[in-house]
């Protein structure tokens, strides 16, 4: 059961008490803020859980599970979910894989975690440490690397991550040098913890200000520019991140948007995936269902964030986490939920990311250039963001 509760909960994120006390976007009670000259709508209030991991086994798949003597753990899972009785849904297939998607572990493990860590003690080589946040794997800190006095970020991981997690993670940062890509700085092990050095990104995880502001459509281009750029790199890699989501992307004191957390990033230049890692509600169907999947699967979970950006979640993120997997796999592709809000230009950037069969979807290099993308501000405004953020809410 740890582990389902683990996946089950959201873990409480900065500004959640300004969150709740904001007033909903357009509405009469919304708020707003002065940035940059325009008028800013705080968000509206949401307090869903979105920091739900997934891991899977594809070795586990093939075992035949069906409705007679599943794990008790799996029954509370359906019942949660509103699937029971006349309720549960016809395809088995896709809820037995939901299930497995939400309970099953991976630990595979290739490479050597030795290879890439620097001989030292990290509590003598880090100092003023901080806590920042804590994600599904680990806790961050802000800290001071005594020997230089530069500030980073160190991601102390979580003792049952798995050793495929920190392969992925450090192999991948210490290969990838972008400038929308967090910088990696080095990697050390401490009583059986292992620290993450990397740059420190000032204005935190986008989520952040997703749940304090409603983004406009030029402030969405520009996040989608910033981060496709780094899809373009990583795709070019033949690497597919696998959990593209606010909460993965974090801004820099100077305006630019990063993308961070690479546990799940994998290689696929001998073959396509089929193993299934991610955030449910970001996750795309071809992922859900198991099949092989590629670079297209982060395109997809980009469109879901763009959602995200325009109305402060992502779809289904008020329904249980196995009927929302079911659903995307059922449901026509989601878009925003009032249409009529948005421009065409926009409606046809998610489309454009957001179709159902994976080779429709444009690849990141086909969306920079698409329309939308020429409608980005200038990274100013996220700079001024960013300051308002540290001048009127604590972390
Ligand atoms: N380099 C950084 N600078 C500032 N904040 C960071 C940095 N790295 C991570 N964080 C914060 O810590 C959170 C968790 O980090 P993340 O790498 O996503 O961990 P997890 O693998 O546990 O999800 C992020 O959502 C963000 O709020
Ligand atoms: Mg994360």
């Amino acid at each position: 059961m740890g582990l389902l509760k683990k996946l089950l909960t959201r873990k409480p994120s900065f500004g959640k008490k300004d969150k709740a006390e904001s007033g909903s976007p357009g509405s009469a009670e919304a708020q707003s803020s002065q940035i940059l000259g325009e008028e800013i709508p705080i968000s509206p209030p949401s307090n869903f859980q979105r920091d739900v991991h997934i891991s899977f086994d594809p070795e586990r798949s093939s075992s035949d599970h069906g409705y007679v003597g599943i794990p008790e753990e799996w029954k509370q899972l359906l019942e949660s979910s509103g699937f029971h009785g006349e309720q549960t849904p016809q395809d088995t297939e896709i809820l037995r894989r939901g299930i497995e998607l939400l309970t099953v572990n991976r630990s595979k493990k290739k490479g050597k975690l030795a290879d890439y860590l620097i001989e030292a003690d990290p509590t003598i080589l880090f100092g003023s440490l901080e806590r920042l946040d804590e994600g599904a794997c680990a806790t961050v800190y802000k800290g001071v690397y005594l020997p230089t006095r530069q500030v980073c970020a160190i991601k102390i991981v979580k003792a049952n991550t798995s050793e495929t997690s920190l392969l992925n993670e450090i192999g991948t940062l210490s290969a990838c040098k972008h400038e929308n890509i967090v910088e990696y700085m080095g990697a050390y092990l401490h009583e059986g913890q292992l620290w993450l050095a990397m740059e420190y990104l000032e204005g935190g995880k986008l989520t952040d200000l997703v749940y304090k502001i409603a983004f406009k459509e030029h402030q969405i281009a520009y996040i989608m520019r910033e981060i496709l750029s780094s899809l373009v790199y990583i795709h070019s890699e033949n690497l597919v991140h696998r959990d593209i989501k606010s909460d993965n992307c974090l801004v820099a004191a100077d305006g630019r948007v990063k993308l961070a957390d690479f546990g799940f990033c994998v290689d696929t230049i001998q073959r396509k995936r089929t193993t299934i890692i991610g955030t449910p509600f970001w996750m795309a169907p071809e992922v859900i269902k198991g099949q092989d999947y590629d670079s297209a699967a982060d395109i997809w979970s980009l469109g879901v964030m763009a959602i995200e950006l325009a109305d402060g979640d992502p779809p289904l993120i008020t329904i249980p986490p196995l009927r929302a997997l079911y659903e995307i796999v059922k449901l026509p592709p989601p878009s925003v939920k009032d249409p009529t809000k948005w421009s065409d230009t926009f409606l046809s950037f998610l489309s454009c990311c957001l179709k159902k069969e994976p080779t429709d979807r444009m690849t990141a290099n086909q969306l920079l250039n698409h329309e939308f993308i020429t409608m980005a501000c200038s990274s100013e405004f996220m700079e001024t963001l960013v300051e308002w953020k540290a001048e009127n809410f604590a972390n």
